[in-house]
Formats: C-alpha cells, structure tokens, sequence
C-alpha cells in the first residue's frame, strides 16, 4: 500500500483523507497542530471502513511528524482558511509562516515525497514549499486549476443543461482573480463550447468561475469551499500513486514556459508517477496570452510585494 501524509486535518484535509480511505488509494497519516483533533477524525474514519468496506490504516498525529516517514505523497493544507471580505492574499503572512515549518518537516521526514500543496494563496505557498523543501520541481505542485476548472465545467452544464460528465475544463493562471477560464480548451465530448455558446454567456460564466472560490464563501459564511477542493487534490494524488500520466491544470515551478520564469503559476500539466512530467506549452491566441500575461503579472508582482523570488 501506498502512503499519504495530509498536513491540516480540517475542511479539506480530512473529506480529502475521506476520499482517499474510501478509493483504497494509500494508508494516511493525518497531522495536526489542535489536540485530539486528527485522531479522532481518523478513528472515526477507520470505524467507517466496516461500512463502507475499506481498509485502508487511517491514523492521526498531533505535531508529531515522525510517523509520515516513507510518505509517496504528502498533502498541505494546513493552515488558515479564507473569511468574508478576506482576499487570499491576505493569508499569505500568517499562512507562510505556517508553510516554512512544516516544509522543514516534510525534508526531514519525507525527503522522497511529492508535495501537493493546497494552502493559499496557492501559487505563492507552492514556491515558498520549493524554495524551503529543497526538494526538485517536479515534486512541489500546486492544486488550484482542477478545482477552478471544475468549476468552469460545472456552470458550462447548468448552462448548456448537459451532464458535467462529458465537459472537460481549462481554467490556467493564478488561483485568483486573474485566473484564465480558456473557452476554446472547454469542450463538451470534444466540441468546444465556443461552437455551443455565445461570447457574453462564455463571459458570463468565466465571470463566476473566476469569483467561485468567493461565492462559496459568502453562502458558507464561516471558512471556504471543501468538497470540491479535496476531490481536485485527489484526483492529483491518484494520478501520482497510481502513476496514471494524466493531463490537469496545476500551478507548476516555471522555467521559461509560455515565457514566465521564477514562479509558479497555472499551466497544463501532466502529470504522474514522480509528480509533474511535463508541462503543455499551448500555442494561445493573442486574446488567451494576455489574459496568461495579465495572470502571471499579478502572481509576480505579489511574490515581489512580499518579499519572494
Ligand atoms: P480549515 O481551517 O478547515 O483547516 C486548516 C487546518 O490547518 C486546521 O485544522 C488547523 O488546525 C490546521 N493547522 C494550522 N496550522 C497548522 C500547522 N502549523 N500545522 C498543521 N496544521 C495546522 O481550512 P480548510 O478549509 O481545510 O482550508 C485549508 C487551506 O486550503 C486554506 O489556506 C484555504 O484557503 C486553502 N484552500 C485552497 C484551495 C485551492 O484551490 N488551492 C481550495 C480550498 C481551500
Ligand atoms: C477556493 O477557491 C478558497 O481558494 C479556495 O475555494
């Protein structure tokens, strides 16, 4: 059995470790700084597995890191979620130094993992993790564009009235504001929703998906968006463990590619055994490359107001 570490046994983290006891994907080790808190949840999901029968070894540890050794992959979400009228950015303080501690841990006890960081703001955690783990690139990945992308896909099927089974999104660029929904790479069973809809609808909706993580925070009016955001990191994970090659926007450490370098940022990514394989270089219309550049410029010019890179 394969073993996956998740840092933060919250929102995300434990309905993430949830998913991956329930799909037998690795045995998981959930950490925590809160008391009790991730060996309870993770008692509470091994008594799940005579139900729903699995067997995956759930066991949670209270700032303890030694029993992640060995881990194929770990997960970070630790740390602290968006509130009403907070930006992601705003997090990026107190979540960066949340970030850099358990980047130590993770060299020290985990030094063959990948990472899969979910902590926001998401490109910029994703780089301080790279720089402070040491580790290569390719193990440091950023989940943003699988949820983003989601829900792009989601919207295009209330929209069209179409399952979301047949509609693949891709949504590129930083987990913000600025993220680039990318029409023409949307298709429902391979047509392109530019054929399926007009330019105002495609506005319309790339308008929501780019605002979604936000709207799901104002509904909840306490803490931010989970069941999505940990079905997204897990389809990654499983594509890792499973060693399945396959092709999702992901916020990768770039070196040149679409021609930004020094940073992460949401590009296609493919991805598998080891973690990012490779990254899909699309040729874009000029319309997508300004969107792409106006993205990239807002992530540098956060990493620079802060103080990385
Ligand atoms: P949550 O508040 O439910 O869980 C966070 C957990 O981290 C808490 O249990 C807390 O005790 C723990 N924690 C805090 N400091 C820690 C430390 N030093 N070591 C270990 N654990 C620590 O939050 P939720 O909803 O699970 O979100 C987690 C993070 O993921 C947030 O930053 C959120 O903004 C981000 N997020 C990112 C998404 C993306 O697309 N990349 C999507 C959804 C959430
Ligand atoms: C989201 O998009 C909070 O970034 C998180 O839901």
């Amino acid at each position: 059995m394969k073993k996956v570490t998740m840092i933060g046994a919250g929102n995300v983290g434990a309905t993430a470790v949830q998913r991956i006891a329930e799909k037998e994907l690795a045995d998981v080790v959930m950490i925590d700084i809160l008391e009790g808190v991730p060996a309870g949840k993770a008692l509470d999901m091994v008594e799940t597995g005579p139900v729903e029968r699995y067997d995956s070894s759930v066991i949670g540890s209270t700032n303890d890191y030694s029993p992640m050794e060995g881990s194929d992959v770990v997960i970070i979400t630790a740390g602290l979620a968006r509130k009403p009228g907070m930006s992601r950015d705003d997090l990026f303080n107190k979540n960066a130094a949340i970030i850099k501690g358990i980047s130590a841990n993770v060299k020290k006890h985990a030094p063959n993992a990948v990472v899969l960081m979910v902590t926001n703001p998401l490109d910029l955690m994703a780089y301080v993790c790279f720089k402070e783990t040491g580790f290569e690139s390719n193990r440091v990945i950023g989940m943003a564009g699988v949820l983003d992308s989601a829900r792009f896909a989601s919207f295009v099927g209330m929209e069209l009235g179409l399952s979301v089974k047949d509609i693949s999104a891709m949504v590129l660029g930083g987990h913000g504001d600025t993220m680039v929904p990318m029409p023409r790479f949307t298709t429902v069973s391979g047509i392109s929703i530019t054929e399926l809809m007009d330019k105002e609808t495609i506005d319309q909706i790339s308008d929501r998906a780019r605002k979604g993580g936000a709207e799901i925070v104002k509904l909840l009016g306490t803490g931010s968006a989970f069941y999505a955001p940990s079905a997204s990191v897990v389809a990654m994970a499983e594509a890792i463990l499973l060693g399945k090659d396959r092709l999702f926007p992901a916020s990768a450490y770039l070196r040149g590619e679409y021609g930004y370098e020094g940073f992460y940022l949401g590009v296609p990514c493919v991805i598998g055994e080891g973690g990012l394989k490779k990254v899909i270089e699309l040729k874009l219309t000029d319309e997508e490359k300004a969107g792409l550049d106006h993205s990239a410029n807002a992530v540098s010019t956060q990493m620079k107001e802060v103080g990385l890179g």
